[in-house]
């Protein structure tokens, strides 16, 4: 297929991409704004695939939208996948602004595209629009609980996709995943977080009691049920997609301590998240009865993820002597070693 993937350059995106060209043969065109996650070295290994070519710009802007769209290449493209978002909780708590705009501007002006030239829409969202769960998981019919900003905004994006669906039937699909990790994520996020600090020796920052529960996902799991909404989902239809296993937040810590050699004595329970949810899940019959299910069990992909953050020091070297240590200072009251 020929793809616009908006968003390419960040974690889930960009590891997208690289299947898509490797494994279906896809032409892809990546728009992306290059916000603080999203970095070019993520392209290290498919920027001169033929295959592939990169815009720099704003999905708010329908100018670079347009370029994206039209800027050549052996076709036109036939489907646009929106990654684009700002996507950690605890900015979104400090700064919500940059979360209204692109989750919402940014959304409907790549609907108003999509519609003008009658290509097939995909939008990636997440299990946090339907909040907390205590018990069981939720279905593509549960209500819309969203409670933070984050969370709030992309339910926001995916209720104007499903109007656009309703009202112009524009071929639109939504994938919901659960918290997603491996290579290539910016170290503000749990998993990415804690290895660093761990390998470097600072203190592991827990929230609260550490007993609240995520549904891990592995990227290339949720890239391939990604790919097979876009292939194979009905359209105006949503389908969720969970990882294999659940773990509470304290036990993650814990494997990563296992797995780096890092003393456990480095755990410290910080103050909570505001309004943390206490526990994600996610039942995927849907998309699996199109015929995806997750391959990656995240005891096995987790020692593949300290590995890989291990032997790619080159990757996060440059974040975390950047702009990220003082967001790291503002959000934990410390410095990086
Ligand atoms: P990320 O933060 O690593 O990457 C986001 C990318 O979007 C970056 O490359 C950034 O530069 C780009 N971007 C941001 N604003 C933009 C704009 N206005 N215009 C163009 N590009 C812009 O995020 P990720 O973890 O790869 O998440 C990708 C998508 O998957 C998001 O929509 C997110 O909501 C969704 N999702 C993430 C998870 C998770 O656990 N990370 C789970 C489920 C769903
Ligand atoms: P995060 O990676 O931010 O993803 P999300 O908020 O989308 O689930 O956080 C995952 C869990 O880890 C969440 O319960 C918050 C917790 N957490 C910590 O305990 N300490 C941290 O430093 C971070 C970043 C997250």
């Amino acid at each position: 297929m020929r793809l616009l993937v908006c968003g390419g350059a960040g974690f889930i995106g960009s590891n997208f991409v690289r299947m898509r060209l490797r494994e279906n043969g896809d032409q892809v065109v990546v728009l992306d704004k290059l916000t603080y996650a999203g970095r070019e070295e993520n392209f290290h290994d498919f920027a001169e695939d033929p295959g592939f070519r990169f815009v720099h710009g704003a999905i708010e802007d329908p100018q670079a939208v347009a370029g994206a769209l039209e800027g050549g290449g052996s076709g036109p493209i036939e489907a646009i996948v929106n990654f684009a978002a700002e996507t950690h909780v605890d900015r979104s708590i400090a700064e919500p602004d940059a979360f209204v705009r692109t989750h919402a501007l940014g959304t409907y002006v790549l609907l108003e595209a999509a519609r003008e030239r009658d290509l097939r829409y995909v939008q990636v969202s997440t299990d946090e629009v339907y909040g907390s769960i205590e018990d069981g998981s939720f279905t593509e019919e549960s209500p819309l609980r969203p409670s933070s900003p984050y969370s709030a905004t992309k339910t926001g994006a995916d209720l104007l996709v499903q109007g656009y669906f309703h009202t112009y039937g524009l071929p639109a699909t939504i994938c919901r995943g659960s918290n997603n990790y491996g290579s290539y994520q910016y170290p503000e996020k749990l998993i990415p977080l804690m290895i660093l600090n761990a390998l470097h020796g600072d203190p592991l920052p827990v929230y609260g009691d550490g007993m609240q529960v995520r549904n891990w996902i592995h990227a290339t799991d949720f890239g391939r049920a990604i790919g097979h909404v876009l292939e194979h989902g009905v359209v105006g239809e949503v389908y969720n997609a969970g990882g294999p296993d659940e773990c509470p937040n304290i036990e993650v810590v814990q494997r990563i301590i296992e797995l780096t050699g890092a003393d456990e004595s480095l755990i410290e329970h910080v103050t909570d998240r505001p309004g943390h949810d206490r526990r994600y899940s996610l039942s995927s019959e849907k998309v699996r009865a199109l015929g995806w299910e997750p391959r990656v069990r995240f005891s096995e992909g987790l020692e593949q993820t300290v590995a890989w953050y291990r032997d790619n020091a080159w990757w996060w070297e440059p974040v975390r002597s950047g702009d990220y240590r003082a967001y790291y200072e503002r959000q934990y009251g410390r410095s990086l070693a």
